[in-house]
């Protein structure tokens, strides 16, 4: 039975879990990666997990003539999870025309292959980004989409605009665009795991390292939001339960979906930084220093999502506890710093 899926940006953060879901399903995974924000290290990580090595194309989705050669390779794949993409905040709006360039040249570039090579299913990584600062909580997929606040998030719309008008002119091409919330953890044998350059922006990664002794203090953005300890609230959800969902929404097409569809990922619960700092704590044992800092600039007070659509129609849902995760991304910072030291 053909079962390939190239997996662009398959050696990244949610790449690298998405792949040892997908192998674990019995998949067959290509990766397409230009180690631009990764490395190779991160595929030893799968290999250690599943016992199977990826075949790995190093290649850039926004260079269109190796890209074809890529497709050309495999155009017997059924399928394409494309994660390959810039996703800082901050420097989205420092390089503006770096972040439209890539982000989208790159996703045009995945179609028209897929047009071209008859590749009929995609599943693309937008993020809960596309709702801005929503009227109505928790969101739902009908919740309206907002102008995004910066370069990267409007790249993550015009993503998804992108994918619809491409799927309406292909009657056999199909499409899951799936929103993610905050994916936060590593793979509970902490082979892989999140490895961000330089000073971590997202709150998990600097709370592990502050954790670490790496960072003198977290700064907490903020103590005055209109929420109920003050605090931000996001929907933190576990980098594996994330995986899985791309397993589920590929099967939902290979078993006959057609069209695009659009899902939330959450937990569909709302958690607020103190209450993630804390249950941090209490999951460690490992106190985390920190400090009350002014709010960041563009972040929304609260944002979690409905996420029952998934689990109706893609029989999905969001099962790791909380605790759980952030033990997880503890002991991948443990194992970072034991190489390093190494
Ligand atoms: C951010 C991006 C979002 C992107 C996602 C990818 C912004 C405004 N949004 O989401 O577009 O899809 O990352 O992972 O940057 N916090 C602190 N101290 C810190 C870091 C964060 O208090 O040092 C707080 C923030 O104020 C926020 C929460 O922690 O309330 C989560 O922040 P973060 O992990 O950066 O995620 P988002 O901002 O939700």
């Amino acid at each position: 039975m053909p079962n390939k899926i190239i997996v662009t940006g398959g050696a990244g953060y949610i790449g690298t879990h998405t792949t040892v879901a997908l192998q674990t399903a019995g998949f067959d995974v290509v990766v397409f990666d230009n180690l631009g924000n990764s490395s190779g290290r991160a595929i030893d990580g799968v290999v250690r997990i599943t016992g199977v090595r990826p075949e790995f194309i190093n290649v850039d989705c926004s260079d269109m003539d190796a890209l074809a050669r890529a497709f050309d390779a495999h155009r017997d794949a059924i399928g394409v999870i494309h994660f390959a993409a810039l996703k800082a905040v901050g420097e989205s709006v420092e390089k503006p025309l770096v972040y439209y360039r890539n982000n989208l040249n790159g996703l045009i570039n995945v179609l028209d292959n897929m047009v071209r090579c008859k590749i009929p299913n995609i599943v693309f990584s937008s993020s809960s980004t596309v709702y801005g600062e929503p009227d109505t909580l928790p969101v739902t997929e009908d919740t309206p989409l907002k102008p995004a606040k910066c370069p990267y998030g409007q790249t993550k719309v015009m993503g998804e605009q992108i994918i619809r008008d491409t799927v309406l002119a292909n009657p056999d091409l199909n499409a899951i665009l799936l929103r993610y919330f905050n994916p936060i953890g590593a793979h509970p044998s902490a082979e892989i795991g999140e490895n961000p350059n330089g000073i971590p922006s997202n709150l998990l990664p600097f709370v592990c390292q502050t954790a670490a002794g790496i960072r003198e203090v977290l700064n907490v953005f903020g103590d005055d939001y209109d929420t109920p300890d003050g605090f931000c609230i996001r929907d933190y959800i576990d980098i594996n339960d994330l995986a899985s969902a791309h397993v589920a929404a590929l099967k939902h097409m290979l078993d006959g979906a057609r069209g695009i569809d659009v899902f939330n990922l959450g937990t569909g619960r709302g958690v607020s930084v103190m209450e993630l700092i804390k249950t941090f704590e209490s999951a460690t044992g490992v106190s985390v220093p920190r400090k009350i800092a002014p709010r960041r600039a563009g972040d929304v007070p609260a944002i979690w999502a409905d996420a029952s659509r998934a689990n109706r129609v893609l029989g999905w849902r969001a099962n790791v506890p909380l605790s759980e995760t952030l033990a997880s991304a503890w002991r991948w910072q443990q194992k970072c710093m034991a190489e390093q030291n190494s």
